[in-house]
Parts: structure tokens; sequence; C-alpha cells
């Protein structure tokens, strides 16, 4: 069905809008905030202001990008969660408040399902191979680290998860400890490309199943580090490529190891990756060789659907569209849960 939706993304710290045409894409805008980089870290209250400045101009941007008017929308789709409340409740109340201006429907958007589906946003051409059904999705963000098996474009059985921190947390934390700005993933994949990823070696957790951990890793990097610095004060900067690469490969190896369990218990061979980790440019080759290895169709998200982006959101929108699954105008955000 050829309707235009308007997607609305502020979960954590970027601020997105982007307008699809049925599943085609035709504009993806994405406001990052930097006021978060010399805090390490997000800091929620400056989030959510961030997002009450950027909201309007993202939206007005992505519909001039699209080439249409705010009357030519058919619906609008928002991310209800998970996320940081105050993030989240700006783009809502926007949301709302816009689909009652215009006077057409609203659809809420969990915001991992929407990483997923991320997948099935159409190229110009019109010609992108999208995973078939059931598929396993590895969903690596810096909230969440998930193995989905996906039946289809609504439903979805999150089969592995982690019992601590999100893959992108420990790329992040890792640069922190190493004295790098926030966010550490893009860094460190960054560094890694000149450094050696087996000149350091960190212990692998022994989760059983399909969930991951990735808290023990942080705590070995960072006595690793403590005990180098006590004789070498320098010893990070001399070294910072390598441990970038050496930290990268043990995060990736956990990564590809439950995937591949996860491929033989269930014997599903079409592999997707999302989220911002997915963007990593070594999980990206890892993951194509061991497709290639394992008979594996894999399916890799185009660079701009991999970090938080509102495309992502409308079209989890239009599925829910077509089935008509609108959200009340009392709807409320959630910061945890899933689906
Ligand atoms: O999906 P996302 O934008 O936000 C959440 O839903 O959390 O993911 C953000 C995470 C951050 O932890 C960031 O460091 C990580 O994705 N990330 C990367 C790369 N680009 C972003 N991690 C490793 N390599 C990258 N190139
Ligand atoms: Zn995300």
């Amino acid at each position: 069905m050829n309707i235009y939706i308007l997607g609305i993304e502020s979960s954590c710290d970027d601020t997105s809008a982007a307008v699809l045409f049925g599943n085609k894409i035709l504009a993806n805008v994405i406001a990052n905030q930097s006021v978060h980089e010399k805090y390490g870290g997000v800091v929620p209250e400056l989030a959510s202001r961030a997002h009450q400045q950027n909201i309007i101009p993202v939206v007005d941007t992505a519909l001039k990008t699209a080439g249409i008017s705010k009357t030519d929308l058919g619906a609008i789709a928002f991310t209800r969660g998970p996320g940081l409340l105050g993030s989240l409740l700006v783009g809502t109340s926007f949301a709302k408040s816009f689909a009652l201006g215009l006077d057409i429907p609203l659809v809420e958007v969990d915001h991992m399902q929407a990483h997923i589906l991320a997948h099935f946003i159409q190229n110009e051409a019109g010609n992108k191979p999208m995973p078939q059904f059931p598929f396993l999705c590895l969903t690596i963000s810096g909230g969440h680290t998930q193995i989905v098996l996906v039946k289809d474009h609504m439903r979805m059985e999150v089969i592995g998860k982690t019992i601590d921190d999100a893959a992108g947390e420990a790329f992040d934390k890792a640069a922190k400890i190493m004295g790098l700005p926030y966010p550490g993933g893009p860094v460190i994949d960054k560094l890694a490309k000149e450094g050696d990823p087996n000149r350091f070696f960190f212990p692998k957790p022994r989760i059983p199943d399909l969930d991951f951990s990735f808290s023990g890793l942080k705590t070995s990097f960072l006595y690793f580090l403590r005990d180098e610095l006590k004789t070498n004060d320098n010893f990070i900067q001399e070294n910072m490529n390598d441990l970038a690469a050496s930290m990268q490969q043990t995060i990736i190896s956990i990564l590809m190891e439950k995937l591949t369990k996860a491929a033989n218990q269930t014997g599903v061979n079409q592999i997707a990756i999302a989220g911002g980790v997915s963007a990593n440019s070594e999980m990206r080759k890892q993951l194509t060789d061991a497709g290639a290895q394992n008979g594996w169709d894999v399916f890799i998200p185009e660079f701009q659907f991999t970090t938080d982006n509102a495309a992502m959101i409308a079209i989890a929108g239009y599925y829910k569209y077509l089935k008509k699954e609108f959200a009340s105008l009392d709807v409320t955000p959630y910061a945890r849960g899933s689906f």
C-alpha cells in the first residue's frame, strides 16, 4: 500500500525523523547530540532538552527532503520504548499532537523490533534482498544484546540475551577506560584497523545457552590496564591500537560464537544483524565470512540503518499500519521491557 508514513525516534540521544512511501525510503534525518561527549555517556536530562530543541527542525527537514507536505502524510509512527523516559516523552508527545492535528492514525513502535525491521526498508531501485521468515537476528546496541527468532514482521521471540551489559556498552566502557570519547564503538572500530587483535588476551565468559555477559570482560580489561599502568604510565597511549583490536576481537568472538550456536540449534540459515554495533566493520566482515563458511544467507543493514534512526520506526509503523494496529491518544511511553 502506498502511503506516506512519518517515523519519529527519540529513545536515547539521537533525534530522528524519516519519511517512507510504502516501504521505500524518501528521507532519514538524524540529529546527533554532541552535548554528551564530554560526560563519557548519555546524560538523560540533557538528552530530553536536546530532543525538544531538535524535533521540529528534524521533522521539517525530513518532510522537505522527501518533497512532501505534512498534509500528504497518511500515518505517524513513533518509538514508544524501551529507552530513556524523558527522551521518549518528547517524541511521543510530538507524534500524538501531530497525528491529532492532521487527523491521521498514530502507530506505536517498539525500538528493538524496529532495529530488526530495518532490514525491510526498500531502496530506490526496489532490488534490495530481504530475509525470509523465519530468520535469526543478532540485535546489538548500546542498551541491548539479543538473539531473536523472527517468525514474521510482528512475531518475534528472544532466544538469547545479555544478563548484564550490552555489547555496545562493552565497547563504550572499554573506550572510556582508555580515555576515549563517547560513543566508544566507532572510535575503537577505527583504532582497531591499525592494531593486532591477538596481542592481548581477555578471558571470555562461560554463560549457558544463548545468553551473553559482558560485565566480566570490562572488569578484566580495567584490572589488566591498572596493572600495566603501575610499571608504565604510557601503556595505554603506546598500545592503543592493539588494545582496541584485542578488545574488539574478544567482543565479536563472544557474539559470533553464540550466533553460530543459535543457527545450529534452530537450523535457521537466514542470519541478520541489527543495532549500533552492527555498524562495526570487523563484525560485518566476520559475519560475511561465517556466512560463506556455513552456507548462511547473511543480511547486514545499510550503515545509516544500524545506529538509531527513524526510518526503522517508519518501516515498523508501516507493517502495523497494514494490520490497522493503531495507538490511542492516551498511549504512554515505556522505559523498559520489550516485545
Ligand atoms: O542502536 P544504537 O544507536 O542505540 C541503542 O539503541 O543503544 O547503538 C549505540 C551503540 C553504542 O554503544 C555505540 O558505541 C555502538 O552502538 N556503535 C558501535 C559502532 N558504531 C556504534 N560499536 C562498535 N563499532 C561501531 N562502528
Ligand atoms: Zn537502538
